[in-house]
């Protein structure tokens, strides 16, 4: 059987509603169904909470919103009252959760991060259904990791044009428009891996580290009026495994002590929506989040 096939899953969890897929979803699920079942009574119950910021009226767009941390992100901006423009490739995705989220609240437009002309459309049409774009959260990113011997040069050309230039392009589709408002909120997903590389990272952590310093540089080029955040997430269960080509590394990963730590995406949407609840006078500039049990 193909590793994809093994490795999709489409269940939702009982008290989140989380994204769709991916094998270290699939492996979170399974070792959160153990330790529930062992779970002492005091904690029975945790997973209920909300920490819902207060976002409501801003206008959201991000990016890479099919599915993992901008799908759930989406989610919890509009259960707190915001909108929320939504671009990816997988338009049936989009179109789904257009429909959940509701048409006053959420609008997308299909985009390739890669292509500077949608990603523009993408601001533009945020733009024309609610009138500004208020934050950015620059999130679309593929890891199609390999160590570099392997020579997968079309991995790393995808990934640069992804999680380097799709930022880019990003920033560039709203920044003029934050700029003209004299406000605006940008948070860029990085990853841990763009605080350290490890072996079959390289690539993907030149990539992360590469949105590190383009933060930085956004940040001090427009402070006093944009609110710039870079977020680090550890290993969190999406459909980002899926990513990784090399059949080797896949079976590497999921069998990796990372895959049995993993935890819900929810976690990182809720740190992305403190990032763009903070008053225009102050701005979280860096943030980290991993499982506790990440070494
Ligand atoms: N999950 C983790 O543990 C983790 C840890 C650190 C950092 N991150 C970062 O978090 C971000 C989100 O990833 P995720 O974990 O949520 O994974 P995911 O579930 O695979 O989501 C990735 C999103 O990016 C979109 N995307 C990929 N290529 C694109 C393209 N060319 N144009 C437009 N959208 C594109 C995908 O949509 P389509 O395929 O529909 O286009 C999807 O919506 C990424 O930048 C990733 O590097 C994740």
């Amino acid at each position: 059987m193909k590793v994809s096939r093994v490795f999709k899953w489409g269940e939702t969890m009982s008290d989140e509603k989380t994204t769709s897929g991916g094998f270290f979803d699939r492996l979170f699920r399974r070792r959160r169904a153990e330790t529930e079942v062992a779970a002492p009574p005091q904690l029975a119950g945790r997973r209920k909470r909300q920490n819902l910021p207060e976002i409501q009226g801003l206008v959201i767009m991000i990016t890479g919103a099919s599915s993992g941390f901008g799908e759930v992100t989406a989610r919890q901006a509009v259960a707190a009252g915001a909108k929320v423009v939504l671009g990816a490739r997988r338009e049936d995705r989009l179109k789904a959760l257009v429909k959940e989220l509701g048409e006053s609240n959420a609008v997308y437009a299909v985009t390739d991060v890669r292509n500077c002309e949608d990603v523009k459309a993408l601001a533009q049409a945020g733009i024309r259904k609610f009138g500004r774009i208020d934050a950015l959260v620059n999130n679309a990113g593929i890891m199609p990791l390999s160590p570099l011997s392997l020579g997968r040069v079309d991995d790393w050309d995808r990934m640069i044009d992804v999680n380097i230039k799709g930022v880019l392009y990003g920033i560039h589709a709203v920044l003029g428009h934050m700029m003209e408002r004299g406000s605006g909120k940008i948070v860029n997903i990085s990853s841990v891996a763009g605080l350290q590389t490890l072996p079959v990272t390289g690539v993907y952590s030149g990539t992360k580290f590469a949105v590190r310093a383009i933060s930085e540089g956004l940040r001090q080029e427009t402070a006093g009026k944009i609110q710039v955040t870079t977020i680090y997430p550890g290993a969190f269960a999406t459909e980002l495994g899926d990513s990784i080509t090399d059949d080797s590394v896949r079976e590497a990963m999921m069998q990796s002590d990372l895959a049995q730590v993993v935890q819900p995406p929810e976690r990182v949407a809720e740190a992305i929506l403190f990032a763009l609840a903070q008053d225009p006078g102050v701005s979280v500039n860096e943030l980290v989040i991993r499982p506790t049990a990440q070494g």
